[in-house]
């Protein structure tokens, strides 16, 4: 038997959307994450700058025991998931927007998504479309500005209001019945997204399917693990104090963000 230790890391706070959904899924982990604040957005960075990052965040995760990992941003998944696969020997869990649920669930045939420009950009995102659109039309929405919307703790401001009307508008102009919220941050704005765009419209988010694909790939890759005692720890390469606030309110109790070491920042 080894003891293993869930290690999750995003550009800052979205990834805790996906960690809600593993606590659920996975009640006896031990999870460890790495909100990479410092360097938040990742959505304008190049995919050279995020591949840096995500080797060196899951670098100070293995570090730290753990020996799953997973990619709890699109951004960082379609940048980097395929050099972290390539240089670290342990399963590695990415996430993308979720075209194949989004494709079913649409009548009118055409789907928006919600997502950073690196994601929409991305190759991944192209194969992606190519695999799953089939007939259904796919059109798209960069969200410039959103991501610091959530990072500042504004989940129901003016100003976060008026960028949901900005960039939902035109998608549902284009007759799109379903959306797909393709970054992690965004399903922390859902209230606010349902608001603004009325009952009649599905929203998709990929939480709940990376959890269970996690627990898959823990059973069928590490059969001879067993869990830590199960807990939670924080780290943030940015500022401990705004963190502990803004990560206490998401995570919906009270924790306290660690401060990442130096070398990893
Ligand atoms: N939460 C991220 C994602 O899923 C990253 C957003 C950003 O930092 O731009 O794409």
């Amino acid at each position: 038997m080894t003891t293993g230790v869930i290690g999750v890391f995003d550009s800052g706070v979205g990834g805790l959307s996906v960690l809600h959904h593993i606590r659920q899924t996975l009640p006896n982990e031990r999870l460890i994450y790495v909100a990479d604040s410092a360097h938040v957005p990742y959505g304008d960075k190049s995919a050279h700058y995020i591949e840096h990052r995500a080797i060196t965040l899951t670098r100070f995760l293995i570090e730290q025991g753990a020996d799953a990992i997973v990619i709890a941003c699109n951004t960082a998944t379609a940048a980097a998931a395929a050099t972290l696969r390539s240089q670290f020997n342990l399963p590695i869990v990415g996430m993308e927007p979720a075209v194949k649920p989004a494709v079913a669930a649409t009548k009118s045939g055409i789907v928006g998504v919600l997502a950073t420009i690196g994601t929409l950009e991305s190759a991944r995102f192209a194969a992606l479309l190519e695999r799953y659109a089939g007939e259904v039309k796919i059109v798209t929405q960069g969200c410039p500005g959103l991501v610091e919307q959530v990072e500042s703790g504004d989940l129901h401001g003016i100003r976060t209001r008026e960028l949901i009307e900005r960039y939902t508008t035109p998608l549902l102009a284009r007759g799109a019945d379903t959306l797909i919220l393709g970054c992690t941050h965004y399903p922390f704005l859902s209230n606010l997204i349902r608001d603004v765009v009325g009952e009649h419209i599905t929203l998709i988010d990929t939480g709940e399917a990376v959890a269970r694909h996690l627990q898959r790939r823990l059973l069928s890759e590490l059969p001879c693990r067993t869990a830590a005692q199960p807990d939670e720890f924080f780290y943030t390469s940015g500022d401990c104090a705004q963190a502990t606030r803004t990560m206490s309110s998401l995570w919906g109790s009270t924790i306290e963000a660690q401060s990442l070491p130096s070398d990893f920042k």
